[in-house]
């Protein structure tokens, strides 16, 4: 069931391969060149070769969904190294607050099941286990798996497929609700996460996702979306259409604005919940803009090569001023930016993040040192380029004093941007 193609062409060289999801031609719009692993931080004393692979990005021409066209195994991205934790954003943790809160309302029932598939660092179940909610987590990087069942979490170390989803199943009963955010795009078998959500559903059950919207991408030129576990970027046309070949229906779409827009769809099995007047809405507003023309697509990768050149020869002036450049936030997103632009410790001496996995190591490929948030402070740097730009509004809430030392922060989405004082959005 779960097919991943290896085969790695250079930058550069562009192939069509067929469509991971329903074997289509797929077409190549957007080449991001070499990548490294985006969450495979390395020590300082690691000599050993970084593995790296091309970022090439397609969409296809049967079922619309917009893919990379050479996904990475699982096991390399998702195992005991894998550094992200949800909670360290204070913004996310509300959020996920909520959705706990949500989620428990849909449900309904008395006794209801509740299963999350990329559980993180419990983000929502620790909520879940607060109401007493019955709960599984599934979470495959022991790094945060282990930690949750330490703490008293129902979290089982595994990937969500057919096979674990009906073992599952049998241990627990039907789930009313499976629940994933940011995790179902990381996942190239997508027809086995399908066919065992229909396996260990309850009737009338649904499946929720939320993931970084195709159409924000489009909109935000958020290129930075593209790295190695965001296998696919989702509209609501090609979850629409993947739905319906497993036998599931859209039933409901919600914009949300985190992580520079997301939508939130909910599935349910063909003809157990009608449809949400917003489905229709969302995919409407999908045809009339085009999403999904090739000219859309092709317009995205104009403005991302125009902001690529625009960052370089904005970062190399700064160099030429003598200002100095540091980083805000080593999110994953920034492997994409750091490696396509080719940024590396002459441009940004160091990267300032919250993560303790990540702190004390290199930037994946670029090799800049990661230091802790925390050392943020006097005398501050000149400019910081804001890497976590989807929790702008946290962060600049929180690093007032360095806006008013006369700080500047550099942005590359939607535009090449050096704040002045005082001018920051
Ligand atoms: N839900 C959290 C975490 C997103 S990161 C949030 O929104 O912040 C994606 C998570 O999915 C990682 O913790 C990763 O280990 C996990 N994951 C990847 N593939 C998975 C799969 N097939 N099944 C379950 N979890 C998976
Ligand atoms: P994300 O964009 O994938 O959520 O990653 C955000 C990264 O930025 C993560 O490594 C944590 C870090 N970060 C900070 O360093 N400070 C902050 O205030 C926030 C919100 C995140
Ligand atoms: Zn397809």
């Amino acid at each position: 069931m779960i097919s991943h193609r290896v085969t790695q062409t250079r930058p550069g060289e562009t192939r069509e391969a067929s469509c991971l999801l329903c074997g289509g031609a797929t077409t190549p719009f957007l080449d991001l060149g070499t990548q490294p692993l985006a969450d495979r931080f390395r020590s300082p004393s690691d000599t050993s070769a970084e593995f790296t692979y091309h970022l090439e990005v397609g969409q296809c021409g049967d079922c619309s969904m917009v893919q990379m066209l050479h996904p990475i195994e699982r096991e390399l991205m998702f195992n005991e190294h894998y550094p992200y934790r949800t909670s360290l954003s204070s913004r996310m943790s509300e959020h996920f607050e909520r959705t706990a809160h949500a989620l428990v309302r849909r449900a309904d029932g008395a006794d209801p099941f509740i299963v999350e598939v990329g559980s993180n660092d419990g983000a929502v179940l620790r909520h879940l286990a607060v109401l007493q909610v019955r709960h599984l987590g599934f979470e495959p990087s022991s790094s945060v798996a282990r930690p949750c069942a330490d703490g008293g979490l129902e979290v089982i170390e595994a990937f969500f497929e057919e096979r674990t989803a009906r073992d599952v199943r049998e241990r627990y009963g039907p789930a009313d609700i499976i629940y994933a955010a940011n995790t179902m795009c990381h996942i190239p078998y997508l027809g086995s996460v399908l066919t065992g959500a229909d396996a260990l559903l309850a009737e009338g059950g649904v499946l929720i996702f939320e993931d970084p919207y195709l159409g924000d991408i489009v909109r935000f030129n958020s290129f930075d979306q593209f790295y190695d576990e965001h296998c696919y970027l989702f509209s609501g046309t090609s979850i629409d259409v993947l739905a319906r070949s497993y036998g599931f229906s859209l039933v409901d779409v919600e914009r949300l604005p985190v992580h520079g827009g997301e939508v939130r769809y909910s599935l349910a099995r063909l003809g157990e919940v009608a449809p949400a007047r917003r489905v229709a809405d969302l995919l409407a507003h999908e045809r009339v803009h085009g999403l999904h023309s090739l000219d859309a697509l092709h317009g995205l990768a104009r403005r991302v090569d125009r902001n690529r050149r625009q960052l370089l020869s904005q970062l190399a002036h700064c160099r030429r001023q003598g200002l100095t450049v540091v980083g805000y936030g080593a999110t994953a997103k920034s492997a994409t930016v750091c490696n396509y632009v080719g940024i590396d410790t002459s441009m940004v001496s160091r990267v300032y993040d919250s993560t303790p996995g990540k702190q004390g190591l290199l930037t994946p490929g670029s090799g800049i040192p990661v230091v802790p948030s925390a050392e943020f402070g006097p005398p501050y740097p000149d400019v910081a380029l804001l890497f976590a730009w989807n929790h702008a509004q946290e962060i600049l809430e929180r690093e007032t004093a360095f806006t008013a030392s006369g700080g500047r922060w550099l942005t590359y989405v939607p535009e090449v941007r050096l704040s002045r004082l005082g001018d920051v959005t």
